[in-house]
This record gives structure tokens, sequence and C-alpha cells, in this order.
């Protein structure tokens, strides 16, 4: 099952609509979202770990549209965030403070006093000088912090290495040692600035297999069981996000193995469950539409240049990401190879490389399948290129989540000096 698919006509659709009507109507290049799509994922997602105790917290890194978050929220999710940014866009788009766990391994000051004073739900920390640092805030703050230690389990979690966050030799966690957790887990039952809220993990991303997911969450079980056994509450287990995505064939991700592995490990244990998926949830519910502005044959190549580049879409130049690309008509079969490239004045601007495609011409128009995630919230405006809008198909109706930006109002956010 597809959120995106073509119609015996051979036309693209998001559920009944054609994407040409709607790349006619706004012009490309364009983020589109299918909104069932993202609702069925994460209601699946939330099906398949209901078994036991836990709450869903998409992760906004993947996609922040703030109607995308609005969406999701109706639909029960929390916000996993990393900046104060994100922040603001959780409660902007109604989840409620106790429903967002800020992650990540810097936090400023002022972003943790913007978390501490809305009344977060919990702070993943990372290191004893982020300990000194929200133990320093609350204080001033008089509020008591919720946090929770994020350890390194040391896991390979076989994914791309820019993507891999769960080995030792990355910059995230606390290390796995069962005297160093004990020891800062201590100081957050004895600093009377803290509310100790329990342990949290994250291996990284487009993880493939369960079974780096299992060792990483019995390492986690066994911490948090060993800490009770010291006498001291641990109420959550964080197991952070990372379920890969089939970007072969966009379809729908099953987690039902996840979900029977997750009740496997923790059912019956008495944690808390969060879970933060962000890919999972997104990725396959959105497109970005682009047109051929010119065909070009090279020596031996030819060349499709589309009106996107790798200012709206970053993955296939930063990770080698294979991201399938549709004609929006059906035209024909396949004529030969070709690399499908954006006008930046670079090598590495591609948005995908050797593909069997059809004759197309100026003014066709493709589909970049599978960019519901990390797609628009890794845009830029290099080479002074706007990013794309986004827009969101629901019920068969189109919503403008975000309008393409303007070269004024890039323009608009600079000056020149009076030299
Ligand atoms: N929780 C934490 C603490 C994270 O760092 C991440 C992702 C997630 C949850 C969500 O992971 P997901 O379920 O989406 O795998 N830009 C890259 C992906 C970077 C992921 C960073 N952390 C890409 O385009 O593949």
């Amino acid at each position: 099952m597809c959120a995106f698919h073509r119609n015996t006509n051979g036309h693209m659709l998001v559920d009944s609509k054609p994407l040409a009507e709607i790349a006619d109507r706004f012009g490309t290049p364009l983020y589109v979202y299918s909104g069932n799509g993202i609702r069925d994922s994460f209601n699946r997602f939330k099906s398949a770990v209901s078994q036991v105790p836990g709450k869903v917290y998409f992760a906004l890194k993947a996609n922040s549209a703030l109607g995308v978050i609005a969406l999701l929220a109706r639909n029960g999710s929390g916000a996993d965030i990393v900046s104060g940014g994100e922040l603001e866009r959780a409660l902007m788009a109604g989840i409620a403070p106790a429903d967002i766990v800020f992650s990540g391994v810097g936090k400023s000051r002022n972003e943790i006093a913007q978390a501490l004073s809305t009344g977060i739900g919990q702070i993943n920390a990372e290191s004893p000088a982020e300990l000194d640092s929200i133990s320093s805030i609350a204080n001033e703050l008089s509020v008591i912090a919720p946090v929770a230690l994020r350890v390194n389990v040391d896991v390979d979690p076989d994914t791309h290495v820019k993507i891999s966050t769960g080995q030792r030799s990355t910059k995230f966690g606390i290390s796995n040692n069962k005297h160093e957790v004990a020891n800062l887990y201590r100081r957050l039952h004895d600093d009377p600035n803290f509310a100790p809220a329990g342990l949290a993990v994250h291996i990284g991303s487009q993880i493939q297999s369960l079974a780096p997911f299992e060792k990483a969450y019995r390492a986690l079980l066994n911490l948090g069981q060993s800490l009770r056994g010291e006498g001291m509450p641990v109420p959550t287990l964080d197991l952070g996000g990372g379920v890969g995505v089939s970007y072969d064939d966009g379809s729908t991700t099953d987690f039902t193995d996840y979900g029977a592995l997750v009740q496997r490990i923790f059912k019956g244990k008495g944690f808390k469950l969060g879970f933060e998926p962000g890919r999972a949830i997104v990725a396959n519910n959105g497109v970005l539409l682009s047109e051929v502005i010119f065909v070009k044959h090279g020596d031996n190549k030819r060349f499709i240049i589309v009106d996107a580049a790798m200012n709206d879409l970053l993955r296939p130049t930063l990770y080698e990401a294979h991201h399938n690309i549709e004609p929006l008509n059906d035209l024909g079969p396949a004529t030969g190879f070709a690399d499908i490239v954006g006008p930046i004045c670079e090598t590495g601007d591609y948005l995908g490389k050797q593909r069997k495609m059809p004759d197309l011409n100026t003014g066709d128009r493709i589909a970049v399948m599978s960019a519901g995630a990390y797609g628009a919230v890794m845009a830029s405006s290099y080479n002074t290129r706007p990013p794309a809008g986004e827009v969101l198909v629901l019920n068969s109706e189109v919503h403008v989540l975000r309008h393409k930006r303007s070269v004024k109002s890039l323009l608009d956010e600079e000056s020149i000096p009076n030299f």
C-alpha cells in the first residue's frame, strides 16, 4: 500500500487527486504530503506498541511543518524536539508541554530555560556538564527539572555512518558503564533540582533489522533494572527512533515485528516506554514535485535538468541516498539511463543517478518519491534559491502548509553595512 499511486490512465495521484493538478496550481518545486498516509502510519505505529504502557513522541526533526505536527498532535502524538525552535513549533501546533521530550547533545542555557519555563515533560541529558547546566537553571527558575539520562549502549545500528549514533565513537550519550551511569543517576536522585525521569537511548536512523534494536533495548532494560535494584525510581525508558522504511518501493512500513520485539523485551517489566519515530511516520507519505527545465545530451550521458536541487532535497548529495523518481504522467517505457540533476553549480547536485527513464522533455514533471522525511526540513537557500513550498492533501483537499519563500524574503533578512 502506498500513499501515492498511479491510476489506470497513468497519472500519479495522492488520494484521488492528480499530482499534476497540484503542480499546475502551486508550481514547482513543491513538497506534497499525504495527510491520510501520515495519520495512518502514526496510528499503526501507536497500535503496534500499544501492548506496553508508553507514549509516542514524533521526532519533529524529520518533518516540522506546523500542519504536519498539528495533524499528529490531534491523533495523540507528543513531540521529540532538539532545539528551542522545535519547542516553539511543538507548542504552536498544539502539543502539551508535558508531552514534549527534549533530546540533543548541546542544549544552550537559553534553550534549557525555555524548556523548563514551559513545563516540558522530559529532558534527555547527555553529559555531566549538561546536568550542571540544567541543575543551575532549574534552581534559578525554582522549578524541578524532569531529566532522563541518554546512554550510549555501544551498538552498531548497521546504517549509513552519518546517521549512526549508537557507538562509543560518536558524540552521543553517556558511556554504558554501570558505575558511571549509576553515579550520574544517583546525582539525578539526590539533587533537589531534578526529578529523575529514567533512561534513554537512540542508536541511529534508517535501521533495517531488529537485531540492533534488540541489543540496545536489552542493555537499557538491564541498566534500568540495576538502578531500581539500588533503590532509585526509574519511571521511563525512552527507546528513541530509528525504524527504517523502504525507499525501493515506497511501501507502507509494517510495524508489527517491531511492536512484537518491544513487547517481548518490556512487557510486564513496569517501565513506561517512550518512542521517538520520525522517518517511519512521514518518509513515504511525501514527494517532491519538480519540472524538467532542459534535457541535455552529454558525451556519454543524458542529463535531465529539473527545477528542484540539492538545496531542496539534500539526502542524495549528503548520504548517497536513493529516492525513486517517477514522471507524473506515464510517458511510456524507459528509453535509457539518465542522471536527474538540479541547476546548482556543483557536480554533487543530483537527485538520482543512472536511472532508467522514459523520454522526458522541457515542461514534463516528475515526483521524487519518499521525500516526506528529512526533505523540506534540511532545505537551504544555497545559490539564493528560495526553498520549495509544502502542501498537505487531506481527504482530497489541498492545504498550503508553507508558501515557497521568495527571493525578496531572503534578501529582507540581510543588510548592507554603512561602510
Ligand atoms: N530521536 C533522536 C534522539 C534522534 O536523534 C532521531 C534522529 C530520532 C529520534 C528520529 O529518528 P528516525 O525515527 O527518523 O530514524 N537526516 C538524516 C536522518 C538523521 C536522523 C537524526 N536523528 C537522513 O536524512 O537520513
